[in-house]
């Protein structure tokens, strides 16, 4: 028989917003949100983040776009998407009826494709209660890198971001030995907290075709494989920045995978490539998560927080 004990308070704070619990989807993984309620119940969720936005439709990359790796999946989706108008009108009402708390990403070419698309988001309802700066695309104003590889650039589509009025996070690429300036350029910037990590670069080349095998070439690896270098990546912003929250993204499949990034330094964390296999595993992680932390003798989320740095 399970031991029974007062429930575990899960609530969680990344700046001035407080959420319930530590679990959300990540952006891209959980298409427009509402697709979940299928599967679980988005509003039982600490929040549901969108796949990202662009100011204008946008039509992604060519086709093969996913493929399965040991342990994860390499993707070149190419953020594909309706646009923040077309968003707002066809794909935020669904979502919103089912009482989730929304986080909106954003993306751009440019420091002012990511001002569009924030100003157009102004006018979101405050179910939208964040914005994710999604500053892991690529600069096309500086072709040899994202955003996210640059102090500067980085500052820059955060504060274009303002434009929405809401809560700012943004999103950082694990592609930079330089993580923890960007996102302490980041905050100085206005975000109230990071996501860490976008995907992982890589490729896959088909021998018998003796090309890539993605129809962009690269791509961005996902899933388990990628758990240690995301739960690195926390935990070397934690040291650096202790007071910055931190939202941790990377092959979390299971409530165990979480308490790592917890201990890393997360105060919340995504779920992505493992609703692929599973739509409800965010669900399933949150009560698992309640779980262990009841099997554990933790009785606030805040004794994980950061646990790992002693
Ligand atoms: C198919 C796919 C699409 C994605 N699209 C986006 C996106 O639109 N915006 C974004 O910020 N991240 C996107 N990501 C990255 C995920 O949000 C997440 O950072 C990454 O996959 C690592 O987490 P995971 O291992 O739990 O999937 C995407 C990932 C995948 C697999």
């Amino acid at each position: 028989m399970r031991r029974r004990s007062p429930a575990v308070d899960l609530t969680t704070r990344l700046g001035s917003l407080v959420l319930p619990n530590p679990v959300m989807t990540a952006s891209g993984t959980a298409g427009h949100g509402h697709e979940l309620a299928d599967h679980l119940d988005p509003a039982l969720l600490g929040a549901v983040v969108v796949k990202s936005l662009h100011a204008e439709p946008w039509e992604g990359n060519p086709a093969p776009r996913v493929h399965a790796t040991p342990a994860g999946m390499l993707n070149s989706v190419g953020l594909q998407g309706p646009g923040v108008e077309a968003w707002l009108e066809h794909d935020l009402p669904d979502l919103l009826a089912t009482g989730a708390r929304i986080v909106a990403s954003i993306w751009g070419r440019t420091v002012e494709e990511f001002a569009l698309a924030a100003e157009l988001l102004a006018g979101a309802p405050p179910e939208v209660v964040a914005v994710e700066v999604n500053a892991s695309c690529p600069n096309l104003e500086d072709r040899r890198a994202l955003f996210a590889h640059s102090t500067t650039a980085t500052a820059e589509v955060v504060e274009a971001a303002a434009a929405a009025e809401r809560t700012l996070w943004a999103k950082l690429s694990p592609n930079t030995p330089e993580l923890s300036d960007i996102a302490a350029a980041a905050v100085g910037a206005g975000a109230e907290a990071v996501t860490v990590a976008n995907t992982v670069l890589g490729m896959v080349i088909d021998t018998e075709a003796r090309r890539p095998l993605l129809g962009a070439g690269r791509g961005g690896l996902s899933g388990p494989a990628i758990r240690p270098v995301a739960v690195r990546a926390v935990f070397d912003i934690h040291e650096a920045l202790p007071d910055v929250p931190i939202i941790g993204v990377g092959g979390v499949a299971s409530a165990v995978d979480a308490v790592e990034f917890l201990m890393a330094g997360a105060s919340a964390f995504q779920v992505g490539t493992a609703t692929f296999a599973d739509p409800a595993a965010p669900a399933v992680i949150l009560r698992d998560l309640g779980r262990w932390c009841d099997d554990h003798g933790v009785s606030h989320l805040g004794e994980l927080i950061g646990a790992a740095h002693g």
